[in-house]
């Protein structure tokens, strides 16, 4: 039997006034005026512990959404021992069943909890409505959908088989259960690091951010009452360190689905390799990590189209996509252009809160980052080699507030050129022609990430040249377009060295990485 269909999900345009934006409008202001008591769950029941955190606005941190219940090593111990319960009789069913829990999970999405969702992401992680409408909705939709054809696809690969002989791949799912951790900035990627292992058939203790509680609560219900059998996936708020410490070395962990930043998934490679002797398998780890995303021209690009993928590419989500990009090497042939056009776009950008739709910035998530950000706009500020051409201003006395800024250095490898701010900062190195395959080597070699990269060149002589020199310097490489907005089976998302693992978010590769197939050979 063949999957549902799969298309990406249309992404809702919330025009000025339409049904669709008055409706949104109406469920965030009823989400604003509750408080969310969100349990763990465990075993398929709400587990309060009575230790509690406040969830934030972080565009209004005054306001409270509600209280997460935190869990310790007593609740995420009992978690993993309720996911091995009920391995047995999940890996039991037939793959479209498990497949089935998911696609309704995504129609429910996609229908009744798509304001609901989109809600409590934009007040829990202060996205705009188009920002919370692409993850949220359109990409979580389109990772549930997706797996699901994608699983079958993998179900019907078979081995050659001759007459009197029957080869068999028998798919199976991991033994143990699986660690999902996962950030705050992407509501999609919460919901399908655990849901992709447990499609085929794995049982899933997931850590959500404490920052991204609100939208994780939403998840959890979703799975739910798409008919997720108990103990399948299991949701414990806690502390990072203390999830880590607890279940990394448990010998039934199976594989840890990651993503966050570098230091977080080196610890946790450096803690399983630490008890490898312990496992009764050896787990499979995929992280997919930080970022220090470039933009490189090349004389030849229109320099308009430039400056948009800057502004859009640097600033849209505040910059806390791990796309977003955050270093440019401009020809100073098309940098006055390049430079008014992007100063122009930046200062037309609205910053404020999530319930205005006409605001293109808001916060950024919490006080820790915000200081983090804040110190680097500092640090250019009072940097000989640096000057801050638009923004720099930054105020947490109610949101954690953030300019957009722009920094252009004379130095290639100044510090904000390097380093993974996850922020609204964009430094810019603006070089010298004849310097050309020079700055494509300072590119290439100029920060430890391999993530997002995009170039701008008409010169398609000079496309193919740039695409192959900077070959290993992105795993989304992007010609004359902005470096982010991977879509779901579009472009497979992921990259390599200090960025992750690049198992290829939304696309069948990064299903392989949850099944351990077993060869059957019979002979007749
Ligand atoms: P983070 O590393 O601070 O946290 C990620 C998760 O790890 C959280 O749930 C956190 O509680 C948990 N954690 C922290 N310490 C732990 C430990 N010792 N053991 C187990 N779990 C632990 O990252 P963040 O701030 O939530 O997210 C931002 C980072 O994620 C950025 O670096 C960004 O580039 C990266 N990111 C990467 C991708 C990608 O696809 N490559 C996508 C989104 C975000
Ligand atoms: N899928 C996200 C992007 O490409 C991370 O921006």
């Amino acid at each position: 039997p063949q999957t549902p269909a799969v298309k990406n999900e249309p992404i809702s345009e919330f025009r000025p006034g339409s049904a669709e934006t008055l409706s949104l409008q109406s469920t965030m202001d009823h989400m604003a005026a509750q408080q969310a008591d969100i349990p763990c769950f465990i075993g398929g029941q709400e587990v309060r512990t009575g230790q509690v955190e406040n969830v934030v606005m972080p565009h209004d941190h005054s306001h409270v959404l509600g209280q997460a219940h935190v869990g310790g090593h007593q609740e995420l111990n009992q978690a993993a021992d309720a996911a091995i319960k009920a391995q047995k009789d999940w890996a039991a069913l037939p793959w479209q069943s498990r497949a089935a829990v998911f696609l309704k999970a995504a129609d429910l999405l996609a229908g009744p909890y798509r304001n609901i969702i989109n809600a409590a992401t934009m007040h829990g992680q202060s996205k705009n409505c188009f920002q919370a409408e692409i993850d949220a909705a359109c990409e979580l939709i389109d990772f549930l959908r997706f797996n699901a054809y994608f699983y079958q696809q993998i179900m019907e690969q078979q081995p050659v088989s001759s007459p009197g002989v029957w080869n068999q791949l028998d798919w199976r799912p991991l033994e143990g259960f699986v660690m999902a951790i996962t950030p705050f900035n992407f509501t999609a990627i919460a919901g399908n690091l655990p849901a992709t292992p447990a499609m085929l058939g794995n049982v899933v203790v997931w850590k959500p951010s404490g920052t991204q509680m609100l939208s994780a609560y939403i998840i959890m219900q979703v799975f739910k009452e798409a008919g997720l059998p108990d103990g399948v996936i299991n949701m414990v708020a806690a502390d990072g360190p203390v999830a880590g410490a607890a279940l990394l070395p448990r010998p039934d962990l199976a594989g840890v689905h990651f993503t966050g930043s570098t230091p977080t998934f080196q610890h946790i490679f450096a803690e399983v390799g630490g008890n490898i002797g312990r496992y009764h398998s050896y787990p499979r780890l995929v992280g997919e990590t930080g970022g220090k995303d470039f933009v490189f021209a090349h004389e030849s690009a229109n320099p308009i189209a430039v400056a948009t993928a800057l502004a859009r590419g640097a600033f849209e989500y505040q910059g806390q996509k791990c796309s977003a990009a955050s270093r440019a090497y401009i020809p100073s042939a098309i940098w006055p252009e390049v430079k008014a056009q992007l100063v122009e776009d930046v200062k037309s950008f609205k910053m404020g809160s999530t319930r205005d739709f006409g605001n293109f910035i808001n916060a950024v998530i919490d006080e820790r980052s915000f200081d983090k950000i804040k110190s680097y706009v500092d640090f250019a500020s009072n940097a000989a080699d640096a000057e801050i051409v638009v923004g720099g201003v930054c105020d947490k006395s109610e949101g954690y507030f953030v300019e957009p800024t722009v920094i252009v250095t004379s130095n290639p490898q100044f510090k904000t050129m390097q380093e993974e701010i996850f922020g609204p900062v964009l430094t810019i190195y603006v070089y010298a022609e004849a310097d050309f395959e020079d700055t494509l080597e300072l590119c290439d070699q100029g920060s430890i990430y391999a993530l997002t990269g995009a170039i701008f060149a008409q010169d398609r002589f000079m496309i193919n040249h740039m695409a192959d020199r900077l070959r290993n310097a992105a795993g989304n490489f992007y010609i004359n377009d902005k470096p982010t907005g991977a879509v779901v089976g579009q472009q497979p998302f992921g990259g390599g060295r200090a960025s992750g693992t690049n198992d290829k978010a939304g696309s069948a590769l990064n299903l392989y990485r949850w099944l351990s197939p077993r060869t059957i050979k019979e002979t007749f």
